[in-house]
Formats: C-alpha cells, sequence, structure tokens
C-alpha cells in the first residue's frame, strides 16, 4: 500500500545559493527569503531552501504527510528498519525525522503547515518530484522501496538486464522519485507539475520571455507519461515543467522499460545519464 506522504520541499546545497535562489524567484516565480544561511523560495504548491554547500548535491528532500497521526503511524516500521533522527526544517512543523540512503542522501518526513496563497504568481506548478543519479542504483532502489515503503512503478532495464532507472511512488502519482544510473552521486532534477498543456505552453512561453534556454524538450517520457521540458538552474541543475503524470491505480504490476532514447522522451532524443 502506498505510504501517502507527498513531495513537499526539498533542500538544494549550492556555492551560488544566492544566484539560484534568485533564480528560482525570478523564473518560477517564488517569493526569496532569508533566514539565517538558508534561502527559502516559496510559492503555492512548491517550495525550495537553497543552502550554501557543494553545487548539485542534495541538502534533503522533505516529504510530507497528511496529518500527525498518519506520520505516526509510519515511523515504527521505518524506525525498524533504519536509523531515525530527529530533524528540523523551516517549512514544516516540530515533530519531523530523517533517514539516510546509501549514498547519503537525508530524506525528511514531516508535516507541511497550511500553505501561503499568493495571487501573484505567475503561473501554476507544483513541486512534484526529484531524480537522483546514483553509482549503485540498485542500492539505492532497494532502500527507498524495502526500508522507507516507497513504491516500484517502472524501471529501465539495459540488454544485460542491469537496472539503469526507476521510478518511485508514494501516492497514485507514477513517480515522486527517479534514480538514475550515473558515474557520481548527485542531484539529477527537480520537477514542477502544472496543470494542462496549455500551462506548460505558457510556462515554456514564460521561459522564452524571460530568455531562459529550453535544454531538452518538449517531449513526453515513456514511464510515466508526461509531457515535459527541462531548463537549467545557475548550478546546472535540470528543473523540469511537466503535465499530465500518469495516475496508477493501487496495484498497477511494475513495468520494464528498454534502455534507449525512446523510454526517456518518447518524442525525440534524451539526455541518457549512463
Ligand atoms: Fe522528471
Amino acid at each position: 500500500m502506498e505510504i501517502g506522504a507527498r513531495l513537499h520541499h526539498v533542500q538544494l546545497l549550492s556555492l551560488h545559493a544566492e544566484a539560484c535562489a534568485a533564480f528560482y524567484g525570478r523564473i518560477y516565480g517564488m517569493r526569496v527569503r532569508v533566514k539565517g544561511s538558508m534561502q527559502i523560495c516559496t510559492a503555492t504548491d512548491r517550495s525550495l531552501i537553497i543552502s550554501p554547500g557543494q553545487s548539485n548535491r542534495l541538502g534533503f528532500a522533505a516529504y510530507s504527510f497528511s496529518s500527525r497521526e498518519h506520520m505516526e503511524r509510519y515511523r515504527p516500521g521505518v524506525a525498524a528498519r533504519t536509523a531515525v533522527e530527529p530533524a528540523t526544517s523551516p517549512l514544516f512543523g516540530p515533530e519531523c525525522f530523517s533517514v539516510t540512503d546509501p549514498d547519503g542522501n537525508s530524506i525528511v518526513f514531516g508535516i507541511a503547515p497550511a500553505g501561503e496563497q499568493s495571487p501573484q504568481e505567475p503561473l501554476p506548478a507544483r513541486l512534484q518530484h526529484l531524480a537522483l543519479r546514483s553509482r549503485e542504483p540498485s542500492k539505492l532502489i532497494a532502500f527507498y522501496r524495502d526500508v522507507l515503503g516507497f513504491i516500484v512503478s517502472d524501471r529501465v532495464n539495459d540488454s544485460a538486464g542491469q537496472i539503469r532507472a526507476c521510478f518511485l511512488r508514494t501516492d497514485s502519482e507514477h513517480h515522486t522519485l527517479a534514480i538514475f544510473h550515473a558515474d557520481e552521486a548527485v542531484l539529477d532534477h527537480l520537477s514542477f507539475e502544472t496543470n494542462d498543456w496549455l500551462r506548460l505552453r505558457d510556462w515554456a512561453d514564460r521561459m522564452c520571455e524571460l530568455n531562459v534556454q529550453i535544454v531538452w524538450g518538449i517531449g513526453r517520457h515513456g514511464p510515466g507519461n508526461d509531457a515535459f521540458f527541462m531548463v537549467r538552474d545557475p548550478d546546472g541543475n535540470l528543473a523540469e515543467i511537466s503535465t499530465e503524470l500518469e495516475v496508477c491505480e493501487p496495484l498497477r504490476e511494475a513495468g520494464i522499460w528498454p534502455h534507449n532514447e525512446q523510454t526517456l522522451n518518447l518524442w525525440g532524443r534524451a539526455i541518457m545519464r549512463s
């Protein structure tokens, strides 16, 4: 059964935290405020924290439960399988905990207070998933599936049967976490899901107006079937706008896709991570 927590915010580390925050503020219409060393970027349904550190690394990904009861039902099973630490995030209430995956990425679980609505935002898009690169995707997938209870929706295998990518969900949305085999363990991308085709068009037009080049897309991913495009933030992290992400039935069988460009983009060329 799906655990029901949803990606709520992500902490990115950056050698250029102010510049990155300014980019997300300007392009994604997020309000930026400073708290200590953190740049906190918020808009309706999308929040990021950008903190000083090694660029292209995840600080943490934060998943929100709908209630304290829900979180407290989830926590003991996780604590029985891995070390659970107290955690804090300025975007969560006081009761948070974190775990660390085999690549050293921190995942925080907590409860988000009711969000701010800001009517002057240019366009809707909800922070919906993130993707990580890993030298050892099998270990990472086993951790998220067997320790945290994420569900594998689709995997991408090469011709030798080795895993090259995997898409995992925590609710009915096809993936909230993607893992790509690569030669280093870094952040791959963040994704903001918008309402529909016309909004995807509007976001693409906005990128043009703001002189931000689309570096991949518009395309449609095989796994998840979402239409998308990607730009890069000042650190080179990919930032995706997507729409039409598949909604999964609870007992949907995990799919297996071949490792080729068409899997990652049904409509054309792909950024291959390995
Ligand atoms: Fe994505």
